[in-house]
């Protein structure tokens, strides 16, 4: 192992050789025949790959050592020599828990979902996806960093290692080849099947997170954040096991951003102003203080509980890039039901007469209002 790790480049022949082997399997699957994928997807794809591999990691390297080399002098290659089996874990724990971290803030923060957000408009999951992120989400992302410090510390057999370890996993669950199938096809399998989507992330969690609405049962982009290891989502409470995949990719309403702006933003912003990359869209609360009674058909629901949403009292997508996410109900027939609107209630969806105790506080300005509703 030791020898194989000193070939040169040969973390790049390795992420090359699991492209080639996922995509052999996607294009046997006829995948590419049925494919949703438009010329504008193809573009970005390729775009964020190349610039990821030959401009942004390359700087970010280059970056990191010349930071270490000032901030840490004397520490250059303290790693040099010690043993993998320690630097290799601690090397990939710590780049997966600020990938994680950096990934759920990019879900939860207006800023930074705006970077990830091309990652969500793709509605066919394939390796490439995994790829598929503006240049500014790469440019900041924390692992990255990470990565080129612990280079600077003398780690690059434990990077080279955790990057084909990670790029097998990574790159796997975003592959339509689902390699995870075979385990919940046979049932002697279970059991490794439980072990295996508890510690790592598989095609099925990972397409849960990229499937277009919480509505299917299956999906929810609210969750699942993990890239390499599963342990994050179970211990942060954001895990969402199944062994079912969405129909559905995507984000509601997607605007159909040019394949530019969506690489580019800020720097190129979108020219449709109903976009949240034109920098014109502004999202404001819609919140009401009456309920709304409704007949509804017996189906799935989604309600909005972040005061968004430009359908209330359904949910319409509005809430992403914030740390809501919408409540599912079901109504098993058809029903007349009294829908909370204030975001007040603590049996929401429903009504409980919460927006009554704020209409009894005249003394409380409308922005006093709306803040206690977004509390
Ligand atoms: S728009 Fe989805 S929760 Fe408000």
């Amino acid at each position: 192992m030791e020898r194989f790790l000193t070939i040169p480049d040969i973390e790049v022949f390795v992420v090359i050789g699991i492209l080639f082997v996922f995509s052999t399997f996607e294009i046997i699957g006829g995948l590419l025949q049925n494919t949703k994928r438009s010329k504008q997807d193809w573009l970005i794809e390729i775009a964020c790959f190349l610039s990821l591999a030959l401009l942004i990691k390359p700087g970010i390297f280059f970056l990191s050592y010349v930071f270490g080399v000032f901030v840490f002098p004397g520490q250059e290659d303290v790693f040099s020599g010690r043993s993998l089996w320690i630097i290799l874990p601690v090397y990939l724990l710590v780049d997966d828990l600020l990938q994680y971290w950096y990934h759920r803030m990019a879900h939860e923060n207006p800023w930074l979902w705006k970077f990830h957000r091309v990652h969500h408009t793709a509605e066919e999951m394939g390796l490439l996806v995994s790829y598929r992120n503006a240049a500014m989400y790469f440019a900041l992302m924390p692992n990255i960093w990470w990565i080129g410090f612990v280079l600077f510390l003398g780690g690059g057999k434990a990077v080279i290692l955790g990057i084909m370890l990670k790029q097998l996993i990574v790159i796997g669950s975003h592959s339509t080849t689902k390699w995870d199938q075979v385990l919940y096809k046979y049932s002697f399998l279970h059991p490794l099947a439980w072990v295996i989507e508890r510690f790592i992330i598989t095609p099925a969690t990972h397409f849960a997170h990229h499937g277009k609405s919480k509505k299917d049962g299956i999906s929810d982009p609210n969750g699942n954040y993990g890239n390499m290891f599963f342990i994050w989502d179970q211990l942060f409470n954001t895990a969402i096991i199944t062994r079912k995949y969405p129909n559905e990719f995507g984000i509601p309403d997607d605007p159909k951003d040019s394949w530019v702006s969506q690489w580019l933003y800020p720097l190129v912003k979108s020219d449709n102003p109903a976009s949240e990359l034109s920098g014109e869209l502004r999202k404001s609360e819609t919140t009401s203080l009456s309920p709304v009674e409704l007949e509804l058909e017996k189906g799935k629901y989604l309600w909005c509980t972040c005061g968004m949403s430009k359908t209330q009292p359904f949910c319409d997508g509005s809430h992403q890039g914030s740390k809501y996410k919408p409540l599912l109900f079901e109504l098993k027939k058809k029903s007349k039901v009294k829908l909370c609107q204030c975001k007040l209630s603590k049996k929401g969806p429903f009504c409980d007469q919460s927006h009554l105790e704020v209409a009894q506080m005249p003394e409380l300005s409308q922005s006093e209002v709306k803040k206690l509703i977004k509390t």
